[in-house]
């Protein structure tokens, strides 16, 4: 069974034939939003709202521990998550889906460890590749089955918002060789690593990053929004073929069909 975060417009899962809904606790504290629990095209999925279904948690207040954590109890075989971007790379323009191969981190004051607490030793994951690289091929797979382009690799810059950046940020991003700015990306994908859960990100470029193109002076949130609502069926089907396929991901509980 495959779990699907969903980020900034993608807080519900069109045509997901909802089978139940339940409210996770875990001992970080509550999720983002009751998990989802359904088909998509037949296949099994558990989906959960990142922002809650409301849209009303930022992405520094999101409960990434939490949100991992209640995914894996619920026995997803791994997570792909859905992340909305700025584009900073010259191929990562409104409209393409990115699927991203490194994270810069830049944000600060985050839980980012299940690894704390006085009786926890100090652990020190590997994170040299921050996504797994089976689920990556899976979803470029599913998206060639779907008919669908994607970008295959790109640095997600991983900024602590809710502000979006100044263009001089952005410049700085881009020397560091950042391909897409975007606010959820961390801790996310380094818990997801310590809980050992294959995890992959979809990046949907909302907008040119600050700056940058027709961002040149400012970024236009209307734009943001028609753009996401055209993409977001694209990922739709791109989710629903990884999800075929993440029915015979080792240690799937379910049965292919
Ligand atoms: N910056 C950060 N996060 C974002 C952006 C951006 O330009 N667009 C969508 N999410």
């Amino acid at each position: 069974m495959l779990g699907i975060i969903g980020g900034t417009g993608l807080a519900k899962l069109a045509d997901l034939e909802v089978t139940r809904r339940e409210i996770a606790r875990t001992p970080w504290g509550d999720p983002s939003c009751a998990l989802t629990f359904g088909r998509l095209d037949g296949r099994p999925v558990v989906f959960l709202a990142r922002h809650g279904y409301g849209h009303t948690i930022a992405p520094h207040d999101i409960n990434y521990r939490a949100n991992l954590w209640a995914l894996r109890d619920a026995g997803v075989a791994g997570v792909v998550s859905v992340a909305t971007v700025g584009g900073i790379g010259e191929r990562c323009v409104p409209g393409a889906i990115v699927v991203a191969d490194q994270i810069i981190d830049y944000t600060h004051g985050r839980q980012g460890t299940y690894f704390e607490g006085p009786d926890q030793p100090v652990t020190h994951i590997d994170f040299t590749e921050p996504y797994d690289p089976d689920l990556r091929q899976r979803l470029l797979r599913a998206a060639q089955r779907a008919g669908e382009t994607l970008i295959d690799g790109g640095v997600y810059g991983c900024t602590q918002g809710p502000r979006l950046e100044t263009a001089a940020e952005i410049r700085r991003l881009q020397r560091d060789g950042c391909d897409l700015v975007g606010m959820t990306g961390m801790p996310e994908a380094a818990l997801a690593r310590e809980l050992d859960l294959p995890y992959a990100v979809l990046c949907v470029v909302a907008n040119h990053a600050a700056g940058i193109g027709d961002s040149a002076q400012r970024i236009s949130l209307d734009a943001m929004g028609e753009v996401l609502s055209a993409a977001m069926g694209r990922v739709r089907v791109i989710l629903s073929e990884a999800a075929r396929e993440a029915e015979s991901m080792p240690g799937d509980p379910s049965p292919p069909v």
